[in-house]
């Protein structure tokens, strides 16, 4: 359903499209979202078989190269990458330079940046343009990439809380070794709960990707120019800082803290309604039903609060959904609970502050990110180059300033 756009060049016109809403940037085979039945498939697999039975690592095998590993491709990927978790002395000094309070997504983004210069040999403008036809130069970047993320995020985390930082474990599987620099108490054997972390490497899988938007978008852009995948990475990471990318589940778990009570949700939809307010975490650009992503969310909230106690927020989103799907306002303009709503909740009752969610979510979205710009080396794209309509001055003079009114 898609018009190749060379034949406006061929013709001299360009077509206006505000923030690409419109417009293909490149041909994928990674995700693909079918938002008015409410699916969402990585590489054709259905995202609830992937979060059923598989794992966040297997995962990110299988966005990156295509297919589910076999037991082998399994073992030596997570051999690699857990490898690759350390991060160099240099870089703790770095990380601990930061304000106390500096906030986590910040750090974790300005430590993206610095990675590039401990990793030189990554840097195509000093290496020469072919570097990344070389195989083991790709995969070794995408180990790197995937296993210090988790590193520099648990660092922020200690930062923020005013505690030593952890070193990783390669004992514990990806998730759990998260959740235990997290936590880690200094003489205790800690392991993290295992469903704890079963949980959560759910929802990693589940932001893991998303096609192309806003931050792979800005993967791809710094892709096309050629830069290394730590800097491309930086780049996406800022984009999901963003209030209206990465902070929409803050923005509905503030709504529902709000609420507070089931007593006060039919004022509160009778505000939505009059379109004083956005019932924040429902809606989507893409879903116009149920995102199947919020599906599971609901359930995995359950488990989460079975171990870590009950937060009546669960009964104000529960409650909030039922009077909100039953509503013709709603109905009649297919929104649903999208991603967000649910997210922040679990989050919560985890113990990771409101300020940590964009980081749980960068932590994810780097597999999808590290696809895209697989992708995109196997399949080049020119410089991005969006063209611009100018409404502009005309010409005009130049005035020197003491003529200037
Ligand atoms: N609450 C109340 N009404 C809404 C909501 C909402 N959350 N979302 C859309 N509407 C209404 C609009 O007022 C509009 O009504 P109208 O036709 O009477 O004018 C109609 O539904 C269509 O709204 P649009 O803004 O055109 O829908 P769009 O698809 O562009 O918006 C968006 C999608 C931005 C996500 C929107 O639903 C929203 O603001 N949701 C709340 C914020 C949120 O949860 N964001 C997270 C999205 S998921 C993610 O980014 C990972």
């Amino acid at each position: 359903d898609t018009i190749d756009a060379s034949i406006f060049a061929q013709l001299g016109l360009s077509v206006y499209d505000n923030g690409y809403l419109n417009t293909a940037v490149c041909r994928s085979s990674i995700s693909y979202i079918d938002g008015d039945k409410g699916i969402l498939r990585y590489r054709g697999y259905n995202i609830e078989d992937l979060a059923m039975h598989s794992s966040f690592l297997e995962v990110s095998y299988l966005l990156i190269f295509g297919d589910l590993p076999t037991a082998d491709q399994l073992n030596m990927w997570t051999t690699r990458i857990m490898r690759h978790t350390f991060i160099h002395e240099n870089m703790i000094d770095y990380l601990r330079s930061f304000r106390y309070d500096a906030h986590p997504m910040g750090m974790v983004t300005s430590a993206l940046a610095a990675m590039s210069t401990f990793h030189p040999e990554a840097n195509t403008a000093l290496q020469g343009e072919h570097i990344y036809q070389n195989e083991n130069m790709v995969n070794k970047q995408i180990f790197r990439c995937l296993g210090k993320v988790p590193t520099l995020a648990a660092c922020a985390y200690r930062h923020r809380i005013g505690r030593a930082y952890n070193s990783p474990s390669n004992e514990f599987g990806y998730t759990e070794n998260f959740l235990y620099m997290l936590d880690r108490l200094s003489e205790n054997n800690y392991v993290p709960n295992p469903r704890l972390s079963r949980a959560l490497d759910i929802i990693f899988i589940l932001h893991a990707d998303h096609e192309l938007n806003c931050s792979t978008a800005a993967m791809r852009q710094m892709t096309s120019t050629g830069v290394d995948p730590f800097i491309c990475l930086t780049g996406a990471a800022s984009a999901l800082y963003g209030p209206s990318h990465g902070g929409a589940n803050e923005a509905a778990l503030k709504m529902l803290e709000e609420i507070g009570s089931v007593d006060h949700i039919p004022a509160f939809i009778e505000e939505v309604k009059a379109k004083k307010r956005r019932l924040m975490g429902f809606g989507h650009r893409v879903y116009k039903s149920y995102d199947p992503r919020a599906k599971i969310l609901k359930q995995i909230a359950d488990e989460v609060f079975e171990i870590m106690g009950r937060n009546n927020l669960i009964d104000v989103a529960i409650e909030l959904e039922r009077i909100a799907l039953s509503d013709e306002y709603f109905i009649k303009r297919n929104l649903y609970p999208n991603v967000d709503f649910y997210s922040g909740i679990i989050y919560k009752a985890m113990g990771f502050p409101t300020d940590f969610f964009p980081v749980l979510f960068c932590i994810a979205r780097t597999a999808g990110w590290l696809a895209h710009w697989h992708e995109q080396l196997q399949n080049p794209i020119p410089i991005f180059r969006p063209k611009q309509a100018y409404e502009g001055e005309e010409p005009r003079n130049y005035v020197p300033i003491d003529e200037r009114v």
